[in-house]
């Protein structure tokens, strides 16, 4: 057992408050956010603030389960723009620091969608203006939470083979009056103002037998890559419904080879928005968590073989707050069952699901993912960066010297152990630039310290995937 000292030198290092400290400890091997990171991969949930905020048992539960979470509404035009040249950020920030408190990534979701716009949209935003509303939005946002998001949502649904357009691109406002350029524009306006985040283009309807759907996504994929627009990786939302299982088990084969040919383009792939409606089981409870854990362990028996694949998020994390029960809710009026926990809290076959083939499947390779900006502001030293490289394991560490100094630079672990020590030495004034590979190191929360005569400042890196 640790003695106090040890103790309270790990909670200091934690950055965590006291009673989510113990929750931590208690969990650290439970939930499947451990199950996940042992594979270098993350396991999370969407979630929104008010329940966050008002639901105890609910909070526990995301914090024993979630590695990242994902903004159910938070982040969408409809709820951060009340008017055409102003901003809300009160609930955004809330779920960012609740991440930031409990250890957990972010999923930003999302930049650039045809749905969730604002009614004073329509009216204001025309073919002249598109552009710059795109960009000076992404700016904002992206620009809010630099260095605290591990991944963007940058465009969301973009494809709709029915609308005959060019590309099959759906014929979207934003698609109207930019062309498939807006795709670019929000990709680089993104990565432009955030290097660090993982940048995504998430879509849907890529598990059945709909071919044209897929070559159109590849084909997207393909020509994005060919003009050097920086996106990272395919979110694949995963909704799913258990009347389809028979559907999606006779061709499996169509779908991994696109997840193949997805990764072949040096994409990463993420699960983003997984569920499964069970309206086609019986009222039977323990039937329908049958059926459901069948088709998430169905679905990970495809995805989770496939190394591309880093994360899995599930759409809510308890049937508790399904958006299932509003947009399909069964003829017999009983909640849906679609997600990992219960109406408790309690886990279910859908949960078992998850955890046996987080403990099953390969690991994937490390990289640093993420890093907490705010602490930057108390640097006793000027201008100090991290900035985390999305696809490779490297964290880039630059800071500014005034005058020459004695400074020590390491990387500490979250029980407060010195792992690595990059420098100690006097450095000349200017600038400089570290770096750190975390390939060698187990996911987690770690701190880049760099301690001068003048004080110490201790960044928060987030070690995932
Ligand atoms: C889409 C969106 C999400 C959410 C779900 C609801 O997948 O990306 O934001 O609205 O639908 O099922």
């Amino acid at each position: 057992m640790p003695n106090r000292r040890t103790f309270l030198r790990q909670l200091a290092a934690s950055g965590l408050t006291l009673p989510t400290f113990y929750h931590t400890l208690q969990a650290q091997t439970d939930g499947l956010r451990y199950r996940a990171a042992a594979k270098n991969m993350f396991y999370g949930a969407a979630t929104s603030e008010d329940r966050l905020r008002t639901d105890a048992a609910y909070r526990q539960a995301m914090i024993r389960e979630c590695g990242i979470i994902t903004p159910e509404y938070e982040m969408k035009w409809d709820r951060m723009r009340p008017s055409a040249t102003t901003y809300n950020f009160v609930d955004s920030d809330y779920i960012v620091n609740f991440a930031r408190q409990n250890g957990m990534l972010v999923h930003g979701h999302t930049l650039c969608w045809h749905r969730a716009l604002p009614s004073w949209f329509f009216g204001t935003v025309n073919r002249s203006n598109a552009e710059q509303f795109l960009r000076d939005h992404i700016q904002a946002v992206v620009g809010r939470y630099r260095g605290q998001i591990h991944s963007w949502d940058v465009v969301n649904e973009v494809i709709e083979t029915q609308d005959n357009t060019f590309n099959k691109l759906r014929n979207s406002l934003w698609y109207q009056y930019l062309g498939e350029n807006y795709v670019d524009i929000a990709f680089r306006a993104a990565a432009q103002t955030d290097p660090s985040a993982l940048l995504v283009y998430n879509e849907y309807g890529v598990e059945f037998d709909d071919n044209a759907r897929r070559d159109a996504i590849l084909g997207l994929l393909q020509r994005l890559k060919a003009r050097r627009v920086p996106i990272h990786a395919l979110g694949i939302q995963g909704h799913l419904r258990t009347a389809d299982s028979a559907k999606f088990n006779a061709n499996t084969a169509a779908f991994r080879k696109f997840l193949s040919d997805v990764a072949a383009l040096g994409l990463k792939i993420i699960i983003t928005e997984f569920d499964t409606d069970d309206r086609s089981l019986p009222t039977n409870t323990q039937q329908r968590d049958d059926g459901v854990g069948r088709l998430y362990g169905d679905f990970c028996s495809v995805v989770m073989n496939n190394p591309a694949v880093i994360g899995f998020i599930t759409w809510g994390l308890t049937d508790k707050y399904t958006e299932l029960n509003t947009s399909a809710p069964r003829p017999d009026r009983l909640p849906q069952r679609p997600l990992p926990l219960d109406l408790a809290m309690q886990r279910k076959s859908a949960w078992y699901a998850l955890e046996w083939w987080f403990n099953n499947t390969s690991a994937r390779p490390r990289t640093v993912t993420s890093v907490t900006a705010e602490a930057l502001q108390q640097a006793p030293l000027d201008n100090v960066r991290c900035a985390p490289n999305p696809v490779s394991s490297w964290l880039d560490i630059q800071f500014r010297l005034e005058g020459s100094s004695q400074l020590s630079v390491s990387i500490i672990d979250s029980r407060g152990r010195v792992i690595a020590t990059l420098a100690n030495e006097v450095f000349q004034s200017g600038e400089h630039h570290i770096r750190w590979d975390a390939q060698e190191s187990v996911n987690g929360l770690y701190w880049c310290s760099l301690k001068s005569l003048q004080g110490q400042t201790a960044i928060p890196v987030v070690v995932a995937r």
